[in-house]
């Protein structure tokens, strides 16, 4: 996958759910076709089929399970989550953390089982470390979860995190993420090492979400 990413987290936002997740993808489509930036989404499991069907953007699931073929009801096993056209899944978001490791890395192996691309979240430099060695994800997002949906941006208040974590998370790819709203944040990011954002209010609450967008491709 192209870097640098801009990866919006639709999480259960009413402004990214059913038919307009599929308008909020199309605005995603429309920013990298006009900016020739790599946008990607990450939506709801019940939305992926619809939305990867409405666009040519990456679309990654937002979570997936450990599951296997067989008797076992209600999971979100890899292999479905592909067909429906996701091309990766976001693991261990902080909404949605494993209740152990042990978890989390089955879940890693299922989704590289079923050839989906990993973005592993992890709260602190240290835990993205562990994590990237432990298990080789394809990314690995570093947010801090007090600033998760918040009006401060990491780049702009945690800039020491940034480069923390691409020296001790490299070379896997760092993402970063929590109260990116703006180009800025993502030049500071990726000037800092980091090979994209992982974002997710600044766009879904957005009153002109396309415009947020391009604004934040002027950073990538
Ligand atoms: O997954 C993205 C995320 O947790 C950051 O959310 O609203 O701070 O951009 P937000």
């Amino acid at each position: 996958m192209k870097t640098p990413i801009i990866l919006t987290n639709f999480k259960t936002y009413e402004s990214a759910t059913g038919a307009k997740a599929v308008e909020l993808a199309k605005a995603h489509e429309s920013a990298a076709q006009q900016t020739g930036k790599n946008f990607a989404v990450a939506v709801q499991t019940a939305d992926i089929y619809r939305v990867s069907q409405a666009v040519d953007i990456p679309v990654f699931a937002q979570h997936c399970d450990d599951a296997v073929y067989g008797s076992h009801t209600g999971w979100n096993m890899a292999e479905t989550l592909k067909q429906a056209g996701a091309i990766g899944t976001i693991l261990n978001h902080s909404e949605h953390r494993f209740v152990d490791y042990q978890s989390l890395e089955k879940a890693i192996t299922r989704a590289k089982e079923a050839g989906l691309l990993t973005c592993v979240c992890a709260e602190t430099a240290q835990e993205g470390a562990k994590i990237s060695k432990s298990f080789s994800p394809d990314f690995v997002a570093v947010e801090p979860p007090e600033l998760i949906g918040g009006d401060i941006s990491v780049s702009t208040s945690r800039p020491e995190l940034i480069s923390d974590s691409v020296a001790m998370i490299s070379p896997a790819a760092v993402l970063v993420g929590a109260g990116v709203k703006n180009g800025k944040d993502v030049q500071i990011a990726t000037k800092l090492g980091a090979k994209g954002v992982l974002l997710a209010s600044g766009v879904t609450k957005a009153s002109d979400p396309k415009s947020v967008l391009i604004d934040l491709a002027s950073g990538a």
